[in-house]
């Protein structure tokens, strides 16, 4: 059986000095270059239609198509001091936070200056890992678009690397004209993008991108879109959202097929991708760059963070991001299979309870711009 060790570089999941050790090694640099090591696929089969699920996909993002630049109210000002001001304060109800302002801790001595500050570069930190990982799909789906087998997938994925331009696209201009300049790539995400984009197996790129970042990516523009008071940026999590849960339902249509045929030995090797890629999210989470600009001593925040998340149950927000992803791996047979391997470690990991929400095979129909027309003009709250 494979070990943390080998899996993750760690024996321990919480060791300390071994999530530290990872840092971006190439900061400084204005490219990077990951092998793909894939070969690009021709089919002759141009049966337009033969999987339904992934055909009906198609005709939906065809006419779901919007413009980044016209479709969003940019002519809108954005005061991130007043943003940050009216935000909600969980430094008295965070375990973290409680324990980080105990005399002698890294907070112990802040102002609401220094928690202000703290939002802006939270949220600049979070928009930065949400463009970077935008560019990580968009290399991924260009990857699908050349190696899945069936036409209907490839016609879908060409209109996913069209979302994803867009993605990339709104985030960079909210980052550049709202805020103050972005976050480089947090070393953990792109430990992960770098691992999808070098696995030779089509599914792989499926299964770490479709299903495990952009499975997490869904839950977190969903809880921003749901606090954020902020217009401009409402509007744009939620014109987002609409494509990313046509993404997921894609992943799942897709793998299902897929995972339906193969052996015991070829679904542990997704297993393990699955949970090693469920880690390193969870990693990248703990925003070492954050306190770092703050100036306060990472090792302990991280420390702190550990101690009070993960296995313990005591960070809802940090679980729920995992309450698209572990519904989509039971209904990809991933939970279960080799005697419930998965099942086990998201146990451990605290995040097995989201197992019967609902899965993201049908839900993009909720989540469509058409539905929000119908909700705005029922005058109902958009969801
Ligand atoms: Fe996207
Ligand atoms: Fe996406």
């Amino acid at each position: 059986m494979t070990t943390n060790e080998e899996m993750l570089g760690r024996a321990d999941v919480n060791d300390l000095e071994a999530i530290l050790a990872i840092t971006a090694k190439d900061v400084d640099e204005m490219v990077h270059s990951v092998k793909d090591n894939a070969d690009a696929i021709f089919t002759w089969n141009y049966e337009k239609g033969e999987r339904p699920a992934l055909n009906k996909l198609y005709e939906k993002a065809k006419g779901a198509q919007w413009n980044g630049e016209t479709d969003l109210p940019w002519h809108l000002d954005v005061d991130i001091d007043k943003v940050a001001a009216n935000a909600p304060r969980d430094k008295d109800a965070d375990p973290v936070f409680i324990a980080a302002q105990r005399p002698g801790q890294p907070l112990a001595n802040w102002s609401d200056k220094e928690w202000n500050q703290l939002i802006i570069e939270s949220q600049n930190w979070t928009m930065s890992q949400f463009m970077h990982g935008e560019q990580g799909a968009l290399i991924c789906t260009a990857k699908i678009v050349e190696t899945v087998p069936w036409i209907d997938a490839k016609y879908y994925a060409a209109t996913q690397v069209m979302d994803e331009a867009r993605h990339v696209e709104v985030f960079a201009k909210y980052l550049d004209t709202k805020m103050n300049g972005h976050y480089p790539l947090n070393a953990h995400l792109g430990m992960l993008l770098d691992d999808i984009i070098q696995d030779s197996r089509w599914d792989m790129t499926y299964l770490g991108m479709q299903i495990m970042v952009e499975g997490l990516a869904l839950a977190a523009f969903g809880f921003m879109h749901m606090l954020t008071e902020e217009p401009l940026l409402k509007q744009l999590l939620r014109y987002v959202m609409s494509d990313e849960a046509r993404h997921v339902a894609f992943g799942v249509l897709s793998l299902k097929e897929y995972y339906g045929e193969l052996s015991d030995a070829e679904m542990l090797e997704r297993q393990q991708f699955a949970f090693e890629a469920a880690v390193r999210m969870r990693d990248r989470f703990l925003q070492q760059e954050v306190w770092e600009r703050m100036g306060v001593d990472v090792r302990t925040m991280i420390k702190l963070q550990l101690e009070n998340q993960g296995d313990k149950n005591e960070d809802p927000f940090q679980q729920l991001l995992f309450s698209k992803i572990v519904p989509n791996c039971k209904k990809l047979g991933l939970l279960d299979r080799n005697k419930g391997w998965l099942r086990t470690k998201f146990g451990e990991m605290g995040v097995i309870q989201f197992e019967d929400w609902t899965d993201t095979g049908e839900e993009y129909d909720t989540m469509s711009l058409e539905a929000m027309a119908n909700e705005q003009a029922g005058g109902a709250e958009v969801a």
